[in-house]
């Protein structure tokens, strides 16, 4: 089924219901962060190809739009379907192209199946409300509100590298369920597996330029994506830096933001120290720290420090690193250039006396995981997102030092508490500057319908399945004015 995707390796672009190569003729090369071996070549399109591919969108959304829930559900659920059924190919283009292990990119592709039967089945159960006037003095219960709810138009859904299959469609399924169409730019690098993803919508019957995708570097046609004038909603997971970059060039146009974390791990004196340890370093390391919700600092009680670091240290050691084919946890990053970015937090680290635990330790883009005990807050590390395999722990002297400084930083995504006591648990819960805080576990975004947001700069707007499909629509009403009677209608 993927035949029509690609002619000899090149992969071409999905537009108005056919695949076409760029009028530019260029193409990217993707190679594997693995090997460097190429993957396949996708299209740098231009600017005149992507306002077509909005325009198409923008023609197919009323005849989407005027679709019964039912029929949008029936879709989704027939991708659902044949994703699932394709899952051991997808995952494994998944793997090459982002060097992400087999088995968690084989989980990727079917959360993905999950989250596409569950947000088929949630579209369904979204409904609207009839209000009554008479709540406010001066109106009366003649005054009737219909309230619907509406798609938007078209919506742009932009993914990230790390998860392109899972944040590709945790956009486009709920988008294309509240029905709305929607123009898609994969992420450069995890662009191949996107577009497997793309055409998996396509064989399950979504009709033609309901949705389009677009593939060229953000840094070269991004800028010009984002401020076409047809779009309605832009639906963004990155970079704080690019985020915020979109927010500022655009002008009244609503978005939703899914950006970077700092996620810290507060352990108290009476955590279960073992179990707090396992969850810190699944949360840290897995896919080498290249995810949002990576927990990417522990802030611990000086007494139980050493205790902590110890076991943290030792399951560190455990962890297999090399090739994702082999199932390792730890795998080449996405590129050189991360790979350098996450060199210099550690290099600065080092020369500001952290104690390096484990770790730094480098073949080209494979970096070994990494331990740093005694980091304080003048190093970068401490505050800045490597996204990479590098866990700082910072020794806290009270609850409230670990709060204070859980709290100065530019992000708040997720935060995770260990502690038997529930009371300080919720207590410090409350004070957290964050989407989510999680009591004894890592920080994580599933399961999908939970809801997921960043305050500050980790986000706006909220997703998790029916908050995804409320943001992708909007309030209608249609308010009947009521005759008043002057003859009583009687009950016979
Ligand atoms: P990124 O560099 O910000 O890129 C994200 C997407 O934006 C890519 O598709 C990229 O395209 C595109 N892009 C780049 N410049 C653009 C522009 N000017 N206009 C429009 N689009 C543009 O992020 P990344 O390196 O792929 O992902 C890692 C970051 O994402 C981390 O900071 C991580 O924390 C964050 N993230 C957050 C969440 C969350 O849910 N909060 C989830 C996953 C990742 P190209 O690939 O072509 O450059
Ligand atoms: O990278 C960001 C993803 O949304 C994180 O999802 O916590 O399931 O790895 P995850």
């Amino acid at each position: 089924m993927f035949n029509e995707i690609q002619d000899n390796n090149c992969y071409k672009n999905l537009l108005n219901g056919k695949w076409v190569t760029s009028d530019s003729e260029k193409t990217i090369s993707i190679k594997s962060p693995i090997d460097d071996k190429e993957v396949g070549n996708i299209q740098a399109m231009t600017k005149e190809e992507v306002d077509i591919a909005v325009l198409d969108a923008k023609n197919a959304y009323p005849i989407w739009a005027d679709k019964s829930v039912s029929e949008r559900a029936d879709v989704i659920h027939k991708a659902a379907s044949i994703l699932e059924e394709n899952a051991d190919e997808i995952a494994e283009i998944l793997a090459k192209e982002i060097a992400k292990d087999i088995k968690s990119a084989k989980s990727e592709v079917i959360r993905t199946v999950d989250f596409m039967r569950f947000t088929a089945d949630e579209g369904k159960r979204i409904q609207g409300e009839t209000l009554q006037g008479d709540g406010f003095h001066g109106f009366s219960k003649n005054k009737i509100a219909f309230v619907t709810r509406e798609p938007l138009g078209v919506v742009l859904a932009i993914s990230p590298f790390n998860y392109p299959v899972n944040l590709s469609a945790s956009k486009i399924a709920p988008a294309l369920m509240a029905g709305n169409s929607v123009v898609f730019k994969p992420p450069t690098q995890g662009s191949i597996s996107a577009l497997h993803l793309a055409r998996v919508f396509q064989e399950a019957g979504l009709p033609d330029g309901v949705l389009n995708t677009i593939t060229g570097k953000g840094s070269e046609i991004g800028d010009y994506i984002i401020t076409n004038p047809n779009i309605n909603l832009i639906n963004f997971t990155g970079s704080s830096e690019v985020g915020k970059h979109i927010s500022e060039i655009t002008s009244m146009v609503p978005m939703i933001m899914e950006l970077g974390g700092k996620d810290a791990a507060i352990v108290l004196e009476d955590a279960e120290l073992d179990h707090a340890a396992t969850n810190i370093v699944k949360g840290a390391f897995s896919y080498s720290g290249q995810r949002c919700t990576a927990l990417k600092r522990v802030l611990v009680l000086e007494n139980i420090a050493d205790e902590l670091v110890e076991l943290i240290v030792e399951q560190v050691s455990k962890l297999q690193v090399g090739n994702p084919f082999d199932n390792a946890t730890i795998t080449p990053l996405i590129n050189n250039k991360a790979a350098n970015f996450v060199q210099e937090l550690i290099d600065d680290a080092l020369n500001k006396n952290a104690t390096l635990k484990i770790g730094n330790k480098r073949e080209k883009n494979l970096l070994y995981p990494t331990v740093f005990d005694n980091v304080t807050t003048d190093m970068r590390i401490a505050w800045e997102e490597p996204f990479g395999p590098v866990l700082p722990i910072i020794r806290v002297k009270s609850i409230d030092e670990a709060v204070d400084i859980a709290n100065d930083s530019e992000y708040g995504l997720q935060s995770s508490i260990f502690t038997n006591d529930i009371d300080d648990a919720f207590h410090i819960a409350r004070l957290l500057e964050v989407g989510t805080v999680q009591i004894n576990n890592k920080t994580e975004r599933g399961p999908d319908h939970f809801p997921f947001l960043g305050v500050k700069s980790s986000g706006m707007g909220t997703q998790g399945i029916r908050y995804s499909i409320e943001a992708m629509s909007r309030p209608k009403a249609i308010v009947v004015n009521l005759r008043e009677r002057s003859d009583k209608v009687t009950d016979k």
